[in-house]
């Protein structure tokens, strides 16, 4: 087996507790890879010999991108939708419904074409750990296809056949909630790791959004959830009671939210994708992590309210607008992305972990705020 020296980096951030707090920095650093598992981290001065040298020329290396959140599984464009909203319009998430129509209408080539040409686009800015959701097909058939085409591209997938109720069930979403519990999870869930739910405003309420997961919980599948995206809906208490991994969106968030959450263990994972797509207010980050909360950053590629790839955008807008300091933006993307996936091998780089690394054309992963919206990564191991 071959291993590879990554040599010379000026500046290595590893996010393992071992080293140091948050984003556990090490400067002059080096790391030895081989069989895409970290053999060695250490400094420059120590390293080992190995079979071939990357020289990073003191540049900066992290861990590649914890991308927790994608609905990548689509056909179609809702780019109308987003010039709607550009000129005043606001987001609803009746959209969804276009994106469902569409995705029923595609070829299982289509659909994965266009998710491999996703994750791609993703892995060029740096991802290297990516959660697919299905969640635009709302039958039996085009949510188990989805979820079987997005097992060809990563193990995170996610059963989300509760994102809204499908125009065929407007008038008995209780029939709904039903299929999705029964028959449509037990097509599901030997795709899925993941079953998620959208509780808010126009879409599930606490009730339904209990009765799916816990239903998803007994079919062996972890549970995350979308809520506080469009208002208050209770959602999020219940992500923490059920010992949910994460719960998504957090815009809307009550002081008992922010209580459960911090007294619970599930992540809040924010997405600025959707706030700056949807013209909304941005989520309260530092709320959040000065109440002790793990918070997390993802993309939420969709085609409805967020259509980005691209984990440097969502760090600079959160540094930006979301008053996360560049390391606490760093962290959420890479290791707080990890947490909400209950991963441990992956957003961080320490021995044994797996060789998920990004070489960045910067001497720092500030610079992937201070210079934003410019292609900062060089190489992705
Ligand atoms: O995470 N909130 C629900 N689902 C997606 C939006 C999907 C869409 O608009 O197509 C989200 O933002
Ligand atoms: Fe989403």
């Amino acid at each position: 087996m071959t291993t590879t020296l990554i040599d010379d980096i000026g500046l290595l951030v590893t996010n393992d507790p071992a080293v140091g707090s948050l984003t556990a920095e090490v400067t002059d650093a080096a790391v030895v890879i081989e069989d895409g598992v970290i053999r060695w981290v250490g400094s420059a001065s120590r390293a080992p010999a190995a079979d071939e040298r990357v020289d990073a020329a003191g540049r900066c290396v992290i861990p590649g991108f914890v991308d927790s959140h994608s609905h990548l599984m689509f056909a179609g464009d809702r780019a109308d939708e987003f010039e709607a909203r550009m000129t005043g319009q606001t987001y609803t998430a009746g959209g969804i419904r276009r994106t469902v129509a569409a995705t029923r209408a595609a070829s299982d080539d289509a659909l994965l074409g266009n998710s491999q040409r996703l994750v791609a686009e993703m892995r060029s800015q740096g991802t290297t750990t990516v959660e697919i959701k299905s969640g635009y097909g709302l039958d039996v058939l085009d949510e188990s296809r989805a979820l079987r085409l997005a097992q060809k591209l990563t193990t995170e997938t996610t059963y989300l056949g509760a994102h809204v109720v499908p125009s065929e069930f407007a008038d008995d979403p209780a029939g709904y909630v039903d299929l999705v519990t029964g028959e449509m999870l037990a097509e599901c869930a030997p795709h899925a790791r993941w079953v998620d739910v959208f509780c808010d405003t126009g879409a599930f309420d606490v009730d339904q959004a209990r009765a799916v997961l816990q239903a998803g919980q007994a079919a062996g599948l972890g549970a995350r959830m979308h809520a506080g995206q469009l208002g208050f809906s209770g959602g999020v208490q219940l992500a923490v009671e059920l010992g949910a991994a994460s719960v998504d969106h957090c815009t809307f968030l009550s002081d008992e939210d922010i209580d459960a959450l911090a007294g619970g263990s599930t992540v809040a994972t924010l997405l600025p994708g959707v706030e700056f797509s949807t013209r909304q207010p941005y989520p309260d980050a530092r709320r959040l992590i000065d109440a002790g909360v793990t918070v997390a950053l993802a993309c939420d590629c969709n085609p409805g309210s967020s259509f980005t790839s691209s984990m440097p955008f969502c760090i600079a807008v959160a540094v930006r607008d979301m008053k996360m300091s560049p390391a606490e933006a760093l962290w959420a993307a890479t290791a707080g992305g990890a947490e909400a996936l209950w991963r441990d091998d992956v957003g961080v780089i320490r021995e044994g972990a797996r060789a998920d690394l990004v070489l960045l054309d910067a001497p720092s992963y500030v610079h992937l705020a201070y210079r934003p919206g410019v292609p900062l990564v060089s190489r992705v191991f």
